[in-house]
């Protein structure tokens, strides 16, 4: 990993928005939820680690986001911080957490910053939540906002389907982007967009724009760890898949087991041993006690 600092929102809009000449960076941002994860991600220098509530479907194996509780999300958030200490990391509020009141986002993002260590917090919506957004950022609690296909609202889009096809809901996305924007968001996920409208809304805003699905005129992009590196069954069109780790997880699983039915694991040098002289000794008094 190349630099020790720990990356802020700062630096964030900074790679959108560079001082002193420097030339725009785009943003890399990946989903973690474990350790391994975690430190994958640190180390390869991720600039952004999202602890999504996609762990519902990649860890907890549900369909969809809707199932995953707030304290199973501060648990996974909590080993995530732990072990990326010099990335920004972003932690998913979950379905019902945030969406009905102020009060709701205030207590539960509070709960994220003190008990996880967290120090920013995603929440999906536009317009609706331009109230939640200003009370987390007035209270110090940095927010990520999550426009387009928002999957905690699948059921009413008739599952995950792309958003903002037609004239009226592009038009809305811009609304809700620039009203994010003015409430205080440090960044916006753009999911399932086309590219030209991704396009417009990220040159009509300050603030970086984070696609998945919505093309690379994005500010920057966002993945899903198992999606990217094949571990899961159902891979979106959107996604490129980096690596195809799933089937050479299952390959040696299988060898696994073909080893341990034919006696080729374990083999000398994954065994113990003892002296000689303790081994002779051991069978002869083990002698007197099984007699
Ligand atoms: O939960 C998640 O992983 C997300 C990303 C797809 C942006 O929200």
């Amino acid at each position: 990993m190349a630099n020790l600092k720990k990356k802020n929102i700062i630096d964030i809009f900074e790679a959108k928005n560079p001082k002193n000449g420097n030339a725009i960076q785009k943003i890399s941002m990946l989903t973690a939820y474990d350790a391994t994860s975690a430190r994958l991600c640190e180390r390869a220098g991720v600039d952004i680690i999202l602890v999504g509530d996609s762990l519902a479907m990649t860890m907890q194996g549900h369909d969809d986001t809707n199932c995953v509780s707030i304290d199973e999300m501060i648990y996974h958030t909590k080993i995530v911080v732990k072990n990326a200490l010099h990335t920004l990391i972003v932690a998913d509020m979950p379905f019902t957490a945030y969406e009905i009141s102020v009060q709701d986002a205030f207590h539960n993002a509070g709960r994220f910053f003190k008990e996880s260590g967290v120090r920013a917090v995603k929440m999906e919506g536009g317009l609706n939540i331009v109230p939640q957004v200003k009370a987390l950022t007035g209270a110090g609690i940095p927010v990520m906002g999550h426009l387009g296909l928002t999957p905690q609202r699948s059921a009413m889009f008739g599952g995950f389907k792309a958003q903002a096809r037609d004239t009226q809901s592009a038009l809305k996305l811009l609304k809700d982007a620039k009203a994010l924007e003015e409430a205080g968001c440090f960044s916006i996920v753009l999911e399932a967009v086309p590219a030209e409208i991704a396009k417009y809304v990220s040159e009509s805003i300050k603030i970086p724009t984070i696609g998945i699905g919505a093309g690379n005129a994005c500010d920057g992009q966002v993945l899903v760890f198992h999606d990217m590196l094949g571990f899961s069954d159902f891979t979106p069109r959107f996604v490129k898949k980096y690596a195809a780790l799933g089937d050479l997880a299952q390959d040696a699983i299988e060898n696994y087991i073909n080893d341990v039915k034919n006696t080729k694991f374990p083999i000398d040098e994954h065994v113990f041993s003892m002296e000689d002289e303790e081994l002779q000794a051991f069978l002869e008094q083990a002698k007197n006690i099984s007699d």
